[in-house]
């Protein structure tokens, strides 16, 4: 584990002297928010006691297969995070990430696997925010008939908790009418519209094609993610190598890291906090 006070040391040496920042982040920065992760079934049944008694893991819950079987089951699902994420504040991590960020001479790009839209709700800029799998304030046709995705701001699902189940109505596709589900990357997905996720991509390597030409020194700050499913982290590690860059990597279970990087052994809030008090 090392020393936690040389860790925090080291990563703000590297912040200092990087003039650009990648924010990487996986469910376990929102839990200083209070959301739940979903770090085995445990962890997944303890947010969830409905799904436990169904005896479903996140992997089988989080399958467009519900949305034809049992619309209103997963419409409970998402429909309760839907509106968990939207009455959430994110905590002050985000926001001295984001003070950081603007701060880097070639600024910032988040890449997230969370689907809470939390970044954006604490002020990060859309253009600079990738979010690989999708995003549960947009919504798309379960049948993904034309490709559309549109804002679900206007959008409610109210859900009865006691039977676990979405009240009628549920979202309905604009074009055709059929039922509507988030526009979110979901186990064995054959209908998700990944046009909006390609744009952010777009943009989010057109930000590392500059800054690699440029070859600053490049620091990531990683955090929350799991290693149940890895993206964060593996995308976080490639990066280092195509960038040349220095991972600070702040998880108070999953801290291990490669050689020659920054494992913080602490929650984000923490984490970050004495790294901005330090900055
Ligand atoms: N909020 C969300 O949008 C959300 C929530 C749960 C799951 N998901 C989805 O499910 C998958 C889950 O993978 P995952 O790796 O993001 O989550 P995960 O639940 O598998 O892992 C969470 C990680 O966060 C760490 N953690 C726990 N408390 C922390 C804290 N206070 N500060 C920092 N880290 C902490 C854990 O040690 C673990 O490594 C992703 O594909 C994601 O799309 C999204
Ligand atoms: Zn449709």
């Amino acid at each position: 584990m090392g020393d936690i006070k040389q860790s925090i040391e080291d990563a703000v040496n590297v912040i200092k002297n990087a003039k650009a920042l990648i924010i990487s982040a996986g469910a376990g920065i929102g839990v200083d928010s209070g959301l739940p992760d979903f770090r085995g079934k445990e962890g997944f049944w303890k947010a969830y006691p409905p799904i436990a008694k169904l005896g479903l893991s996140f992997a089988e819950m989080a399958d467009p297969y519900w949305f034809q079987a049992r619309p209103k089951l997963a419409w409970a699902f998402y429909g309760h995070r839907l509106n968990l994420y939207r009455t959430t504040q994110p905590h002050r991590g985000f926001y001295q990430l984001l003070e950081i960020g603007q701060q880097m001479p070639e600024g910032y790009f988040v890449f997230t696997s969370n689907v809470d839209g939390q970044f954006q709700k604490a002020g990060f800029a859309e253009e600079y925010v990738q979010e690989c799998h999708g995003t549960i304030h947009h919504f798309q046709c379960v049948d993904d008939c034309e490709g559309t995705i549109w804002n679900a701001e206007n959008e409610q699902v109210t859900v009865n908790e006691s039977t676990f189940e979405a009240r009628d109505p549920l979202p309905v596709c604009p074009h055709c009418g059929e039922l509507a589900r988030p526009n979110i990357l979901m186990f064995g997905d054959g209908h998700w519209s990944y046009d909006r996720t390609n744009e952010q991509n777009k943009r989010f390597e057109q930000f590392i094609n500059k800054v690699k030409a440029g070859r600053p020194p490049v620091a990531i700050i990683e955090m929350g993610a799991g290693k149940a499913v890895p993206t964060v982290r593996l995308n976080s590690q490639m990066l280092t190598q195509r960038l040349n860059a220095t991972l600070i990597r702040i998880n108070p279970r999953d801290y291990e890291v490669p050689y020659g990087h920054i494992s913080i052994p602490l929650g984000a809030k923490e984490g970050v906090d004495l790294i901005y008090s330090q900055l």
